[in-house]
């Protein structure tokens, strides 16, 4: 199976070598676990490591707002849409209500799925990108309240995605007791997205306070044999890093 270098210090070795190329996968978590941090490095690692260039659409952040706090991990991405290797695509914006002064923006009017992904695809085409990221699952279906057309949405993005020859990262909100608990486990909103999804990656907290500990461990990996343990995880100035349980508690 051909793979994609993640970008992510030490995910890598846990999946035989990287996401399996042009599928998507699934990052799903709580707010605040890392999600975002880590889809923006897969795409800036992307094009730095591996001169591949990537799509970042934003449903729930303003871009100004990423691209400031990303600075904080010395990732420029403002000089990357200069050169055409990144584009930050706002969709926030149409979401809100608001007029964008980006220059990729979803117009109100574009928010249905289908011309959706034609105006996605067609800025990964222009830029040439192999990389595209969706933040988040749950802000872009917002519009949709049946069951039945969000799980159609879904499959769909997955498929057109499939079919256009990029590896995508979808991101999706759980709340943190559906994580633990006597519930039934969910891993991501509609539950729609964990199984059309080719790999679910979960990210959280362990503990509580100063003792609590980020983790992340990947629940699917189509196509791979992966880790099934629980790593911590730290985000640093560098970005995320994935540790071993042995390196941690030593
Ligand atoms: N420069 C940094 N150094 C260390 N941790 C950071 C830094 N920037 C953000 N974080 C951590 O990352 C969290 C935000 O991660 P984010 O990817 O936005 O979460 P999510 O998308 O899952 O809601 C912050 O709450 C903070 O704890
Ligand atoms: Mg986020």
């Amino acid at each position: 199976m051909d793979r994609i270098k993640t970008g992510i210090t030490g995910l890598d070795e846990l999946i035989q070598g990287g996401f399996p190329k042009k599928r998507s996968i699934l990052i799903s978590g709580a707010c605040g676990t890392g999600k975002s941090v880590l889809s923006m490095q897969f795409l800036y690692k992307g094009i730095l490591d591996y001169a591949e260039p990537g799509v970042f659409v934003t449903f729930d952040e303003m871009p100004e707002k990423l691209r400031q706090d990303m600075l904080n991990f010395g990732w420029d991405l403002a000089e990357l849409e200069k050169n055409d290797l990144m584009a930050l695509v706002d969709a926030t914006s149409a979401r809100v209500g608001t007029p964008s002064d980006e220059e990729h923006s979803i117009l109100p009017g574009q928010l249905d799925v289908d011309r959706l992904l034609i105006e996605i695809l067609q800025i990964c085409r222009r830029i040439g990108a192999k990389r595209l990221v969706l933040d988040s699952i749950p802000a872009m279906a917002f519009q949709l309240d049946k069951e039945s057309e969000i799980r159609k949405t879904i499959l769909k993005i997955v498929y057109m995605i499939a079919k256009s020859g990029i590896t995508c990262i979808l991101t999706s909100e759980v709340s943190e007791q559906s994580l633990g608990g006597a519930s039934p486990v969910k891993f991501s909103k509609y539950q729609v997205e964990e199984y059309v999804a080719d790999g679910v990656i979960v990210m959280g907290f362990l503990g509580s306070g100063s003792q609590s500990t980020r983790t992340l461990y990947i629940r699917k990996m189509r196509g791979t044999k992966h880790s099934l343990e629980i790593h911590p995880i730290e985000i640093t100035d560098q970005g995320v890093i994935v540790k071993k349980v042995e390196d941690v508690f030593r």
